[in-house]
């Protein structure tokens, strides 16, 4: 945890989040990670006229992820509006757990928490794998 810049990721998810566009709930949120070969990547949510379809910062985070160079995330934050540390929703607690270095942390409400105490015993690529061999 020591060599992580937190306040670097927080910046990051800010200008993220002045990106956002988020016209039917006027809450713009920004997703800032720091991957396991140093790379900071980040995404904002975007919204859409048939509100079901609107998409989290965490969604447009795993796509700056795969477009950037692949690999896995180590550290996580993001931001509300107000620059306020927010919990990422159930759905993207999963979606970032896909991409989830061991280890991995994140901040939150609560402090700075691993991915399995924020998603505990949760289903992964391992399931499948196990699975199928
Ligand atoms: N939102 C995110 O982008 N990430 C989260 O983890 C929580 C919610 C967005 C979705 C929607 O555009 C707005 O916040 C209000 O729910």
């Amino acid at each position: 945890m020591t060599d992580i810049d937190w306040a670097a990721l927080r910046a990051a998810a800010v200008d993220a989040m002045t990106h956002a566009y988020a016209p039917y709930s006027n809450y713009s949120v920004g997703a800032a990670a720091l991957t396991d070969d140093g790379r900071i990547v980040s995404g904002c949510n975007v919204e859409n006229a048939s509100y079901g379809v609107g998409l989290c910062a965490e969604c447009a985070l795993v796509g700056d992820l795969r477009m950037s160079g692949g690999g896995l995330l180590v550290a996580f934050v993001c931001v509300n509006g107000a620059a306020e540390t927010i919990m990422p929703c159930g759905r993207c607690r999963q979606v970032l757990y896909e991409f989830s270095a061991p280890g991995m942390l994140l901040e939150t409400v609560s402090g700075i928490r691993t991915m399995d105490e924020v998603l505990p015993d949760a289903f992964g690529p391992r399931d499948l794998e196990e699975y199928r061999a």
